[in-house]
């Protein structure tokens, strides 16, 4: 049955939910403070690159199924579900700023006191366990003056999409959970999901919280698991490659999430694990793994210099070209990206950085900008004459870069492979110095 379902927060999880809803014949509004978002939703353009989104857009706008609007209290009187999608950053210490989630709390209260249907609010946020039922839930009652269970309805909703792979993610989900504070709530949500056979979990809404957290932190605790081993191998003069296949192929372990390189970035992964350790930290059982999962985390992108520095020496006006700026490919977001501490650390050492990107240039550009770093549209002028190249993000067009190619491009025959896409002895061949994470020199070891 189709719904009606107000979207508090039009970013990257809230317009990507919202639209693919309506692709199921759910009515949606989304509701976002900027006004331009609001007007490129509207025009059926997305303002984020995710592949499929603008289709969706086009297609549900088309249906009249999904619109954008700056009034929250229209779109919230008119839903039968109000979804709660905006940001909750980190704050300086690493625990959550749940600041606007508050602030949706409060509005959606104090639009609830004049309603006359039931409305079920439901937290699309990640947010730390507790949340939904101690802030969201004593908001809501205390504007309203209304009762959960009785009034309304409330549960949490964790995502699980992946940037870049955010709509299939969604059509195709592995698990849906939803947390909910009685079995009217549950029903409200379940009901939006009708179409997928993928599981359905029934929790309270602080086990969905937690759902959410524990599965990104663990994903997270084993990237910092094989950048581990990776970084030891490099002393054994073994491959880590060769280690994950070895040990992905154990079901239990399973190769996903087990390719060693420069570290984890991007929105989610820092923020979440350091909320969770803040969070467990605060109520006084400090979950170590989280701490170390971070400490590993925070080294990991260096150690593309480090490789560097062993085969070139000293950095000082050695111009290096640094492919690839997004924190992941077929992506233009730089948050938390590797390449912002190995960029920094190459200048920091008196270097000439040439870097490039297929499309997170403009929003590198406002991070990361001194006189000794220049940034190119292409592979060729990025790779001219430089000394050595880092690979620090594995888009295809650099994948698909040949040994030869490069050769005749570089000044230099460093080629620092910080995703362990190339495969070395191709390298070697060429007369090119390759040096990979995870890869000991079998001429080096220290055993
Ligand atoms: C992550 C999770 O994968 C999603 O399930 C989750 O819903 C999302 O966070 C979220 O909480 O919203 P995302 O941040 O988009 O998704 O990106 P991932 O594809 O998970 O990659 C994260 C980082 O880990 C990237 O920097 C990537 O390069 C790195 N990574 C990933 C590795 O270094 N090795 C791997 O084997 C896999």
């Amino acid at each position: 049955m189709s719904k009606k379902v107000a979207m508090i927060g039009a970013g990257y999880v809230g317009l990507v939910t919202g639209a693919c809803f309506a692709s199921q014949g759910h009515r949606v509004i989304c509701v976002d403070v900027v006004p331009e978002k609001v007007e490129q939703i509207n025009a059926g353009i997305t303002p984020i690159f995710e592949p499929g989104l603008e289709d969706l857009l086009t297609h549900t706008r088309s249906e009249g199924l999904l619109n954008a609007t700056l009034d929250a209290v229209s779109a919230i009187k008119e839903a039968e579900l109000v979804f709660i999608a905006v940001p909750t950053p980190s704050k300086e210490d690493g625990s959550i700023d749940l600041s606007f989630v508050e602030e949706a709390s409060h509005t959606i209260g104090r639009t609830l006191k004049e309603a006359e249907h039931w409305k079920t609010i439901v937290v699309k946020s990640t947010v730390v366990p507790g949340t939904t039922e101690n802030i969201v839930g004593k908001i809501i009652e205390e504007e309203s003056g209304k009762k959960r269970g009785a009034d309304f309805g409330l549960a949490m909703n964790p995502e699980f999409l992946k940037e870049g792979k955010a709509v299939e993610d969604f059509l195709n989900p592995d698990r849906v959970v939803i947390g909910a504070i009685d079995p009217k709530s549950f029903d409200e949500v379940k009901a939006l999901y009708e179409w997928t056979e993928a599981p359905v979990l029934k929790t309270t809404p602080t086990t969905a919280e937690l759902i959410k957290y524990a599965a990104n932190s663990f994903l997270a605790m084993k990237i910092s698991f094989i950048n581990e081993i990776a970084n030891y191998c490099e002393l054994l003069g073994v491959d880590v490659s060769e280690v994950a296949q070895g040990i992905g192929l154990d079901e239990r372990i399973s190769p996903k999430f087990l390719r060693a390189g420069a570290g984890f970035g991007g929105s989610c992964f820092p923020k979440d694990v350091a909320a969770l350790y803040s969070h467990s930290k605060h109520l006084g059982r400090e979950m170590r793994l989280l701490k170390a999962t971070l400490e590993v985390n925070k080294r990991q992108p260096l150690r593309t210099v480090e490789l560097l520095r062993e085969e070139i020496g000293a950095l000082t006006e050695k111009s290096i070209a640094v492919l690839g700026l997004a924190f992941k490919p077929d992506t233009d977001d730089m948050r938390e990206a590797a390449s912002i501490p190995i960029i920094r650390k190459l200048i920091e050492e008196g270097a000439m950085v040439k870097a490039t990107d297929p499309i997170a240039i403009p929003n590198a550009q406002k991070i990361l900008s001194h006189s000794n770093l220049e940034y190119y549209e292409t592979i060729s002028d990025t790779l001219k004459n430089t000394d050595a190249l880092i690979l620090v993000t594995e888009w295809e067009m650099f994948k698909q870069l040949t040994p030869l190619e490069i050769k005749s491009l570089m000044r230099g025959n460093i080629v620092i492979d910080g995703r362990r896409v190339w495969k070395p002895e191709l390298f070697q061949k060429h007369g090119l110095i390759y040096r990979g994470i995870g890869l000991g020199r079998r001429d080096n070891k220290s055993i």
